[in-house]
């Protein structure tokens, strides 16, 4: 007897379909796995015998062969335990044939029969309502993140005892639903607003013109200046998220099993913060079963390099990729894996190795040498790729106390969507979305500059000692402050604020006249 039931696997974030065969044939009782890793099929037999046993059901004793196919996808995970189950029992006759059809399956077992969560039910649903599937039957754990896939009916199931009296038509199982437009409007639980910042008048006017315009931003400041805190807030001015865009990034917290199952849509900007000790496979992506990194998790909101010079070399350098494409792409062996990772980055630093160099209440002991050392940690092209450099000073415990209003984030996140707004018809029909990702071209058409800023510029260039690349950079930074002003011209003003947001260069010429 043959019974074919269907079930899914992912690669990269998106899930393809994967045909479960099972044969049963008279003979000397074997359990052969055919188009499987060799290592996970025998933990695979071993859950899928014991849990068909203590379900209750028969395990025949004949010659059983599983073939998954189609062979050349490579199939990593527990997700097709179930699948294999109930291959068994439909080809024994215990379920009819066809009661699978038009079902997707996934689920792992536990030996007692209970189906246990998996990762990745989120693209497995978009790929069975894609194929044209009535259904999809996912552990009651994952039912949630698979019900945000719409005109699908997804079942949660916690027992292979359940799923096979659904399909024998004894017991009926309520499709989940979930709300995805009340999820957006929910608060975020643990609520953080700029309106908490004292003071820091500055650096909150380069959060927000780097939230306006898409630009990676590097903090330079003391410790406990307040870098960590405003850096924590940067998602609560970005543009909230569109539906598109929520899925893609639940997508991949589903791949990795990190959803919040109270909130099985991420629809909050992310913001990740990874350790400097962390390795270039976990920031990127990778690894022998290659998983999203904190690129990816980071996807449409926010990368936080907390003590940048701290992070190895190695993984610093594995970001200029994801920064320049908005993709990560692993290569295996066999194949390539793509991973979206378009983030905002943001990225903190000491001043120097001792922390106080801009510090008024502390002397730093540094020598100039050292703090060269310690800048020089950050390589250029990664610095190039950061647009927006600037100093956050100590406050002053007078300045904390003295309180006051500040602007709420919901208040600059106004002015921020404004000057989105204007990107978006500018790059109308483009690949670009915002500023900070125009190319040469891009710069030459849309920020053109009269003669009078021109001059202020290269003043400024030549004073500062400025590179060639400091120009295109101020140019673009110039673009989003008129953005946030919806003037179609950049004036004097805009390229004299662009300019300080370059001090990093500036500070490197007078380490090293
Ligand atoms: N401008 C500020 N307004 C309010 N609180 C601040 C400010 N700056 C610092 N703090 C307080 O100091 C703490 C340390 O700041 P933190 O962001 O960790 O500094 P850093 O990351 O620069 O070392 C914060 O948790 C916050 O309580
Ligand atoms: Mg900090
Ligand atoms: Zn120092």
């Amino acid at each position: 007897m043959l019974a074919r039931v269907l079930s899914s696997a992912v690669i990269g974030i998106d899930a393809y379909l994967v045909e479960v065969e099972v044969d049963i044939a008279q003979g000397l009782p074997t359990f052969t796995t055919v188009g499987l890793p060799e290592t996970a099929v025998k933990e695979s037999r071993e859950r899928v015998k014991s849990a068909i046993a203590n379900s209750g059901y028969r395990f025949p004793a004949d010659r059983i062969t599983v073939n998954l196919a189609p062979a050349n996808i490579k199939k990593e995970g527990t997700g097709f335990d179930l699948p294999m189950a109930l291959g068994i029992l439909s080809a024994t006759g215990l379920i009819p044939g066809n009661g699978l059809a038009g079902y997707l399956f996934l689920g792992e077992l536990s030996l007692d029969g209970r189906i246990k969560a998996v990762n990745g039910s989120l693209p497995m649903a978009i790929a069975a309502r894609k194929a044209g599937y009535r259904g999809i039957v996912v552990p009651a754990e994952n039912a949630r993140e698979a019900a945000v896939v719409a005109d699908l009916n997804v079942y949660g199931v916690h027992t292979l005892g359940q799923v096979v009296d659904f399909l024998r038509g004894l017991v009926s199982i309520a499709p989940e639903r979930v709300d995805c437009q009340a999820m957006f409007t929910q608060p975020i639980p643990a609520g953080i607003d700029f309106a908490e910042v004292m003071g820091q008048e500055h650096a909150k006017r380069a959060l927000e013109i780097a939230a306006a315009g898409g630009h990676n931003l590097l903090m330079v400041g003391p410790p406990g200046s307040g870098k960590t805190m405003l850096a924590r807030r940067l998602a609560t001015i970005l543009p909230p998220m569109s539906f598109d865009e929520a899925i893609e990034t639940t997508k991949i917290f589903s791949i990795v099993g990190m959803l919040d199952r109270a909130r099985p849509l991420v629809t909050h900007r992310p913001f990740r913060s990874p350790h400097h000790t962390i390795s270039d496979a976990g920031l990127i992506g990778g690894g022998h079963f290659p998983r999203p990194g904190e690129v990816s998790l980071a996807h449409n909101g926010v990368l936080f390099l907390d003590e940048l010079p701290e992070y190895k070399k190695n993984v610093l350098e594995v970001l200029r990729q994801p920064l320049e494409d908005l993709q990560v792409t692993i290569s295996r062996a066999a194949s390539t894996l793509t991973y979206p990772a378009s983030f905002m980055l943001v990225a903190a630093m000491n001043p120097c190795p001792c922390g106080y160099l801009s510090d008024p209440r502390h002397a730093c002991r540094c020598t100039p040498h050292q703090i060269q050392r310690y800048r020089a940690k950050i390589s250029g092209p990664l610095l190039d790729r950061i647009d927006i450099h600037v100093e956050v000073p100590a406050v002053s415990r007078k300045d904390l106390m003295a309180g006051g209003d500040q602007e709420s984030s919901a208040t600059i996140r106004q002015r921020v969507m404004a000057a989105r707004s204007i990107q978006s018809r500018r790059f109308e029909r483009t690949k670009v979305h915002n500023n900070a990702q125009m190319a040469s071209r891009h710069i030459r058409r849309h920020c053109r500059i009269g003669d009078d800023a021109e001059a202020v510029l290269t003043s400024a260039i030549d004073r500062l000692g400025l590179s060639a690349r400091a120009y295109n950079r101020i140019l673009k930074i110039s673009r989003t402050i008129a953005d946030l002003e919806a003037m179609a011209h950049i004036e004097v003003h805009h390229v004299t604020e662009a300019v300080q947001y370059r001090s990093l260069d500036r500070s490197r010429k007078q380490l090293n006249p």
